[in-house]
């Protein structure tokens, strides 16, 4: 696919997901998708607040949220992508436009309908020409809104970033953040010849860098998408693995995952604890065939899934688990880095909603444990409310719970957080034994 017209059309698509119908972005971007479609979808993602902070300042009347995608489409490329000529940007977005208005014209979806007409493409024209003249205005150092403007981040993100961890920390985060569009972490099958798949991802030069975890930064190209399909490798963040290497492997344990899908971390255990059972469930059904597919694709067998809302409690499986692993709903704020449509998905008042679902599930958890089993308790969020809180009401109430040292090359009292970096993404694990007696 050759045309700029395709690409954004592509990228219009992604988008249009991610901000109507609230689809996550990697699930809004396909594999049909270019790269360069995947790279304005991101970068408008992560651009978002800064994009809207421009084009406010040139529209009289903010227009509705599908022509708002295409502006911010036409002014991402404009200031973010070189080496495209910025007529050609524009050009192409305004007939992107006039395509949108034609086939709006024959749409059954109403709204659709009603997003476009005649006069959209010569606004359109208008916003962009108006960027290109650089018509608009960016905040100074001084300025309250400059941290979120310059890093297009929420304010709200901003001020309790700096209330909970103070302004030295939210600066290292908005600025160690780079993007990551072509890289991502993987780690090798345990079960498979890793020397062998070294040698592969060495060959083919994939390999940016081998992290602290055990896996590997490496470049997306055609042998790791062969090494994955054939189940050698898989996509897995630095933190995910911690929390499943905060459980020792071992052998004839009853493993229960309470939230489990897509599945990385279930997948994992069962390698590190090939003779355990495993329980995994979640309260979607359609995700948890995801599981299923993803312990297929890795040889995995010990396996079972179930469809279970964890809040709800179960009296079937009290005292039935050495291990739990509760790896909890949340706001996912500290992957903002490869997910930078958090911000769109969820807002501050999120925090307090999955706090009280995330207590349920762990207070839960908590009785389904056996005596001297053990919780890894995980989110891949920032903020207290999720994470400290959560433990501390949890534990509060349960005397013969408590924290204990997670057992990984980073020093701990059985608590990690890690904002996040150009190492790690954002996120926090617990690990929690039960003493003394069913
Ligand atoms: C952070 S994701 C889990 C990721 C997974 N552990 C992994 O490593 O691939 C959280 C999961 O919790 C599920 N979930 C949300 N509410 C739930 C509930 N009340 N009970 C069980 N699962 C729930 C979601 O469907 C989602 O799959």
């Amino acid at each position: 696919m050759e045309k700029m017209i395709d690409h954004i059309r592509l990228a219009y698509n992604a988008l249009e997901k991610v901000f109507v119908k609230k689809i996550y972005s990697d699930n809004a971007i396909t594999e049909d998708d270019s790269n360069l479609s995947a790279r304005i979808t991101l970068g408008v993602l992560e651009k978002n607040v800064y994009l809207e902070y421009i084009l406010s300042q040139i529209w009289k009347q903010e227009p509705n949220e599908r022509v708002k995608i295409i502006l911010k489409i036409g002014a991402y490329m404009l200031l973010f992508i070189d080496k495209i000529p910025d007529f050609a940007v524009v050009n192409e977005t305004v007939n992107f436009v006039k395509n949108k208005y034609k086939d709006s014209l024959k749409s059954n979806n109403t709204q659709e309908k009603k997003s476009f007409n005649q006069s959209t493409y010569k606004f359109t024209n208008f916003i962009l020409n108006s960027i290109c003249r650089k018509e608009y205005k960016l905040p100074k150092e001084e300025d309250s809104n400059y941290l979120s403007i310059t890093y297009s981040k929420p304010q709200w993100f901003i001020d309790r970033m700096i209330k909970e961890f103070g302004e030295g920390n939210t600066l290292k985060v908005l600025k160690d953040n780079v993007s990551v569009y072509d890289y991502e972490h993987i780690r090798i099958n345990s079960r498979k010849d890793k020397d062998e798949i070294v040698h592969k991802l060495e060959e083919s030069k994939s390999i940016i860098r081998k992290t602290l975890v055990g896996g590997y930064v490496v470049k997306k190209n055609d042998e790791i998408k062969k090494l994955f399909n054939k189940g050698d490798i898989t996509y897995q963040s630095p933190s995910s693995m911690i929390a499943v290497q905060g459980f020792n492997p071992d052998s004839g344990l009853q493993i229960l995952d309470l939230c489990s899908a897509p599945g990385g971390k279930s997948v994992y255990l069962g390698e590190l604890c090939p003779d355990s059972k495993i329980l995994a469930c979640d309260i979607s059904e359609d995700r948890l065939r995801k599981v299923e597919q993803y312990a297929k694709r890795m040889n995995v067998s010990n396996i079972e899934t179930k469809v279970m809302d964890a809040t709800q409690f179960n009296d079937k499986l009290v005292n039935k688990y050495d291990y739990i692993l509760v790896d909890a709903p949340c706001t996912c704020f500290g992957t903002f880095v490869k997910q930078p449509d958090v911000f769109i998905q969820h807002d501050e008042s999120d925090i307090d909603k999955l706090s009280e679902t995330q207590t349920k599930i762990l207070l839960n958890a908590f009785k389904y444990l056996k005596a001297n089993g053990t919780i890894i308790y995980s989110t891949c969020t920032l903020f207290k409310k999720e994470n400290d809180d959560v433990i501390k009401t949890a534990l509060k109430s349960n005397s013969n719970f408590m924290l204990e040292k997670i057992d990984v090359d980073i020093n701990n009292k059985g608590i990690i957080r890690l904002l996040p970096n150009k190492e790690w993404e954002g996120f926090f694990v617990a690990k929690i034994v039960k003493k003394g007696e069913n």
